[in-house]
């Protein structure tokens, strides 16, 4: 079963999501194990002191590399090597295409920073690959970490009750964003579901949802489409009779 191990300075913040919902239906199925490890175990102060001054000045604290590398140490001593990631806002963009590559692992540990951060000398004592969730800082890894691990355990076989749902998500089916979806009513004030999702014509309706997914990548995110316009089919003017609200 995969195993993903978070180093969190939280991990009572961080335990009742983890119990709740996909994450918590992967671990009672047994499809996955989250161990949630408290740096401040590895401290050997009375105060349990886990942060320290920046060398050079500057404000803010930097999470010391001892309790990390130690942390790191029993861990893979119990349970053998870990695919490593730090969070950092420096990292690699996390995408779906590292999601995938996460779920493929059998054990993974994520570390989450404080304060200004960490040590930098852990990176290569411990051989952490720095991942960011994107462009803006927050001020904990924690929440990164929370997402690596969702995004990675909902691909997990077994995890998600139909499979193909996963399979049609944004990213996932020739890299597009997924379709714009409807449920009842099927007025609700004043605006129509599109017609053809109810005309019972499954051909019309497959054309119709390709159709909006490219309109939609193309229109919102254009950096998605330029990889994916070889795939693009050209459009069919009478393939979709609906209301153009789809992007
Ligand atoms: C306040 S941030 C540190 C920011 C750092 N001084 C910088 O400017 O790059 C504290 C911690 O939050 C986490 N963090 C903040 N923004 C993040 C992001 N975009 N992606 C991943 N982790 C992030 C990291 O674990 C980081 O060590």
């Amino acid at each position: 079963m995969p195993l993903f191990a978070i180093l969190t300075l939280f991990p009572e913040a961080l335990e009742p999501y983890t119990r709740e919902s996909i994450l918590g239906v992967a671990q009672t199925k047994g499809l996955a194990k989250i161990l949630l490890v408290d740096l401040r175990d590895f401290t050997r102060d009375r105060h349990r002191t886990v942060d320290d001054r920046p060398f050079g000045g500057g404000p803010g604290m930097l999470l010391k590399p001892e309790p990390i590398v130690e942390a790191v140490e029993w861990l893979e001593a119990k349970h053998g090597r870990f695919r490593k990631f730090a969070t950092c806002p420096t990292g690699r963009t996390f995408r779906q295409t590292v999601a995938d590559e996460i779920a493929r692992e059998e054990r993974v540990l994520i570390l989450c920073g404080r304060y200004e951060g960490f040590d930098d000398r852990v990176r290569e004592l411990c051989g952490f690959e720095d991942l960011s969730l994107g462009d803006f800082v927050l001020s904990g890894g924690e929440l990164p970490a929370l997402t690596i691990v969702e995004a990675a355990v909902r691909l997990l076989p077994g995890v998600l009750g139909n499979e193909e749902s996963v399979a049609a998500d944004s990213f996932q089916k020739d890299g597009l964003l997924d379709h714009p979806q409807y449920t009842r009513p099927r007025v609700f004030r004043g605006l129509e579901v599109p017609e053809v999702l109810v005309s019972g014509d499954h051909a019309a309706v497959q054309r119709w949802r390709e159709r909006t997914a490219r309109e939609r990548t193309r229109v919102r995110r254009p950096d998605l489409s330029q990889n994916t316009t070889s795939q693009a089919k050209p459009e069919s003017p009478e393939a979709d009779h609906a209301p153009d609200r789809t992007t």
